[in-house]
């Protein structure tokens, strides 16, 4: 099996650059298709409080027979539960049965007063060992300001909605000057997959205008966590590294930008 990339998140984290998206996957679905994932060679979950479906996700690693230590887990402080970041992750690491999580993200903005705190709250929680690196989740980079300003501390990733029509280079510069780690969400559902440059790449390399884009993540240091509940889609989506887009191709992708 091919080496799946990763990004460096700082003190030896390594964020596996291709993981698998559970949003909208519940019950007997959200466990056969992580173990599915899991056998397709995918070695990061993409969870949330909010999925209902850390349990699951948990059963699935479990009867996988891989090392907790293999699988790099990810799950999210829902909106409403600033102020209670402890409790929050703590009922995650019961569902997820699990001592630590790698990846824990503040799911979405709290109100303005509570932006550094609910930050804080992470970091403490982060250095007693309860999440191995924390991050955000549909921040604004003024937003990400802050948290660096209050606490010296950038997340080290900040999962956001990214896809060809959403493109935004001066995002992906400012996320890297930060050291932030972009990962993109929902990157096929917000795509025309019938659009001729993607249709013309992918005819092109013998793959799906889908493993084009997500490719095409790849290209940008992108981090991508496709979702599927369909065996096949599920392992074509994770087959996007035995090819590379040339600078021409990625150019002409982030052209479709509606930005
Ligand atoms: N942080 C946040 O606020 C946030 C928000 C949204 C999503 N996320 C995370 O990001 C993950 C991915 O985003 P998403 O689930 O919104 O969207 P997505 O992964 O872009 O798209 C999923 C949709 O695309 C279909 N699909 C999957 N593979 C395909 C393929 N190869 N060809 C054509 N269609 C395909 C799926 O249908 P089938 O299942 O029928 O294949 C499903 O309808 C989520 O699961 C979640 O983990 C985070």
């Amino acid at each position: 099996m091919t080496d799946i990339p990763v990004a460096d998140l700082g003190g030896g984290v390594e964020l596996p650059m291709v993981g698998f998206g559970t949003w909208q996957l519940s019950g007997r679905q959200a466990y056969e298709s992580v173990r599915y994932a899991l056998q397709a060679g995918y070695r990061h979950i993409d969870t949330a409080t909010m999925y209902r479906n850390e349990y699951e996700v948990s059963r699935a690693l479990r009867d996988s027979g891989l090392d907790r230590g293999e699988v790099f887990i990810t799950t999210k402080l829902p909106p409403g539960k600033a102020g209670q970041e402890r409790k929050t992750l703590a009922a995650s690491l019961r569902a997820l049965g699990t001592r630590y999580v790698d990846l824990w993200l503040v799911h979405w903005p709290p109100p303005a007063r509570a932006i550094a705190p609910v930050w804080r709250e992470f970091l403490a929680l982060r250095d007693e060992g309860l999440a191995r690196t924390v991050g955000v989740s549909n921040y604004s980079i003024a937003q990400i300001d802050t948290l660096i300003k209050a606490t010296g501390a950038a997340p080290a990733v900040n999962q956001i909605p990214w896809s060809p029509a959403q493109y935004d280079e001066a995002v992906l510069e400012e996320s890297r000057e930060r050291g932030v780690t972009l990962e993109g969400y929902s990157p096929l559902k917000s795509t025309d997959l019938g659009h001729p440059v993607l249709t013309g790449i992918a005819e092109k390399h013998g793959v799906t205008p889908a493993q084009v884009v997500l490719r095409w993540h790849l290209e940008h240091g992108i981090a991508v966590i496709p979702k599927s509940e369909r065996p096949a889609r599920i392992a074509a989506n994770f087959d996007v590294l035995s090819f590379s887009l040339t600078p021409d191709e990625v150019a002409r992708i982030d052209r479709l930008s509606r930005r």
